[in-house]
């Protein structure tokens, strides 16, 4: 496991775990899924992970208490990840969510506590006042927001008077927008960009197309896996599976080590199996040469998926099979 070269109380792998799908049944696992979850947990653990994410909202406060529960007496060793979704971020309701979830998760102390969203009404002095009155207490250690833009990530920091030390985003190599400004802010001030959905949720294992799209409600509603995008993204994929082979590694591996290539960044895929977490740890360990990031940026821009409005009209007869 590689980790992330800043100064920070407990060291940050670059590979961490994602929970969102653990107690979340809009990812269609199942119910035997949360002993699974467990198990992906230990392995993790196992192989160095130190970074562990999760959210109030994930589950209703099931992924919480799975992951607090799984992790066990080793929950002190590492660095927990949980997030407030701001619906009315007042100082005081800040601390009582906080507390709500250090309770599910088991801890004395929230590692990395995050806004889930911007707040488009409240602005981040307010919600940034009961987060410093949390830290002051002890109750959270580092703040993070999520889904932020830079002008607003930066006035975060400015409203808590400290560093908000990371920014949690979409991020993948279908979904580069955040190297246009949150990559070059991050290194540059020694802040994390850390990467969600960096697999696009299973859009560059290669693994899904028309005749055969991944289960769940959450990957229904995304446009990645329309049989028009799954085609268009064959090419991406061809690529992908390419440079793997000379890795001994698979697309997903590849799809995160061009990711983790960037000093200040960390990815959090989510994962239906405890192998699953097995390849994504070791995709910690490749190191692409530039010829294959060349090659790797190519086509990822060649492709071009129907997104945004022009996709909704496609993603509703999907769901009604028409
Ligand atoms: N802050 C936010 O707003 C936000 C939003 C979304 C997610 N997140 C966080 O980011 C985490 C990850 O994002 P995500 O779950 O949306 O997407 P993701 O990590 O890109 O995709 C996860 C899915 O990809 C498949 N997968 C994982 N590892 C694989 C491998 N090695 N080979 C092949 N397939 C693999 C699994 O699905 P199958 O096996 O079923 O294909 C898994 O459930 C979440 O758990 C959550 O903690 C945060």
């Amino acid at each position: 496991m590689r980790f992330v070269p800043l100064d920070t109380p407990k060291p940050i792998s670059k590979i961490g775990l994602g929970t969102w799908q653990f107690g979340s049944r809009e990812w269609g696992y199942g119910p035997e899924y949360e002993r699974r979850a467990a198990q992906i947990v230990r392995r993790a653990l196992e192989l160095g992970v130190t970074l562990f994410d999760t959210a109030e909202v994930y589950g209703f406060g099931r992924s919480e208490r799975i992951l607090g529960a799984a992790l066990g007496d080793d929950r002190s060793k590492v660095v927990l990840a949980s997030k407030i979704l701001p619906v009315l971020p007042l100082a005081p309701v800040v601390q009582q969510r906080a507390v709500a979830s250090a309770a599910r998760l088991g801890v004395r102390s929230i590692d990395l506590y995050q806004v889930h969203q911007p707040n488009p009404v409240v602005r981040d002095r307010t919600t940034m006042r009961g987060m410093r009155l949390l830290q002051d207490v002890g109750l959270v250690g580092e703040v993070g927001v999520s889904n932020y833009g830079l002008a607003r990530w930066r006035a975060a920091e400015a409203a808590l008077g400290r560093r908000v030390l990371s920014n949690q985003v979409r991020y993948s190599i279908v979904d580069r927008g955040p190297e246009r400004d949150l990559l070059p802010y991050a290194e540059q001030a020694g802040r994390l960009v850390i990467a969600y959905s960096p697999l696009a949720q299973g859009f560059v294992s290669g693994r899904y197309d028309a005749k055969n799209p991944p289960s769940g409600a959450i990957r229904r509603a995304n446009p990645y896996f329309l049989p028009e995008n799954l085609e268009r993204g064959a090419g991406l994929i061809d690529t992908l599976r390419e440079v793997a082979a000379a890795h001994d590694a698979t697309p997903s591996q590849i799809a995160l080590a061009y990711l983790l290539r960037h000093p200040s960044v960390v990815a959090i895929p989510g994962a239906s199996t405890v192998e699953q977490m097995e390849r994504n740890a070791a995709a910690a360990d490749i190191d692409l040469a530039d010829d294959e990031y060349a090659a790797l940026v190519t086509a990822a821009r060649a492709f071009q998926p129907v997104t945004g409005l022009a996709a909704v009209p496609k993603l509703i007869r999907a769901r009604s099979g028409r």
